[in-house]
């Protein structure tokens, strides 16, 4: 079988395309702690591993504290990050700089390089063809909502984000919902020339409560940016070691809500 998507084994691929997962991330290192919401580098190194072949190049739009970046490097793959927090920014640089030291001549040859801007203006940061793209939106500016559970904890620690930044470019920082998932499309679209042809694109992204409202974002994201790219499908992440807390005990239906899409558009 001649594989043009990846290098894995055909048993590997198989596993892989089950239509959800059990991911639960190893615990946090501290640097990256100071981030309040970033994905796991062992699932983003999953990823990458099949929708990229070796020596292609992955980028993570939104980078955070750069796991899109450090997983791309231990899958040996060439990657760039945007980020707009000039904090997030400078951490990634330096877990990226630790990661490379621990894979010494392995990592050598590869780039991952983070640059610190407005994903909005990604055309012009002289990025090469794109091979792949993982990334993770803000939810919305749900880290500005003061009882979002994680966050409680969070504002205990004076060195602890609850939210990303004040930044009116921070796209968290729009609270019309249409607005947001507007600005959201339109940045993912705008990503469209850098891609390889049938470029594949990931988003991992939740539907979100909101006074006692369901926003269906990673639904109407599938719909409106379906309108850019071809929309494949989704997988969806669960996770299977949170705590429960009694929503609506007694009185109404509030999920316990563990899980995440995992959408897949591909630029064709
Ligand atoms: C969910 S986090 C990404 C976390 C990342 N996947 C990780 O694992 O570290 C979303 C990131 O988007 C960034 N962001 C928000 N608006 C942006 C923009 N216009 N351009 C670039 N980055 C932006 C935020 O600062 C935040 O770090």
């Amino acid at each position: 079988m001649r594989n043009k998507l990846n290098d894995l084994e055909p048993k590997v691929w198989l596993k892989f395309q089950k239509s959800w997962f059990i991911h639960n991330p190893p615990p946090r290192r501290k640097g990256v702690l100071v981030h309040p919401a970033k994905f796991p580098e062992t699932m983003a190194q999953e990823f990458i591993e099949f929708f990229t072949k070796k020596g292609e190049t992955v980028l993570d739009p939104m980078a955070g504290t750069g796991s899109t970046l450090v997983a791309a490097l231990r899958a040996g793959r060439h990657s760039y990050g945007i980020e707009l927090n000039s904090k997030y920014a400078k951490i990634a640089k330096q877990i990226i700089k630790d990661e490379r030291t621990a894979l010494g001549e392995t990592a050598e040859d590869l780039v991952s390089e983070i640059i610190k801007g407005d994903a909005t203006h990604a055309i012009k940061f002289e990025l090469p063809v794109i091979n792949y793209i993982l990334t993770s939106p803000p939810y919305w500016d749900m880290l500005h909502t003061k009882g979002a559970e994680n966050q409680k904890k969070r504002r205990t620690s004076s060195e602890l984000d609850v939210h990303y930044s004040d930044d009116p470019k921070d796209v968290g920082n729009i609270h019309n919902y249409e607005m947001f998932l507007e600005k959201l499309v339109s940045i993912y679209a705008g990503l469209k020339p850098l891609l390889h042809e049938k470029a594949y694109l990931t988003i991992i992204v939740k539907n979100i409560k909101k006074g006692g409202k369901i926003y269906p974002l990673a639904w109407d994201l599938a719909r409106e940016l379906g309108k850019v790219y071809t929309l494949k499908d989704e997988k969806i992440w669960c996770q299977d070691n949170q705590p429960l807390a009694p929503f609506g005990l007694g009185s109404a239906w509030v999920s316990n809500t563990f899980h995440h899409y995992c959408l897949q558009f591909r630029s064709d």
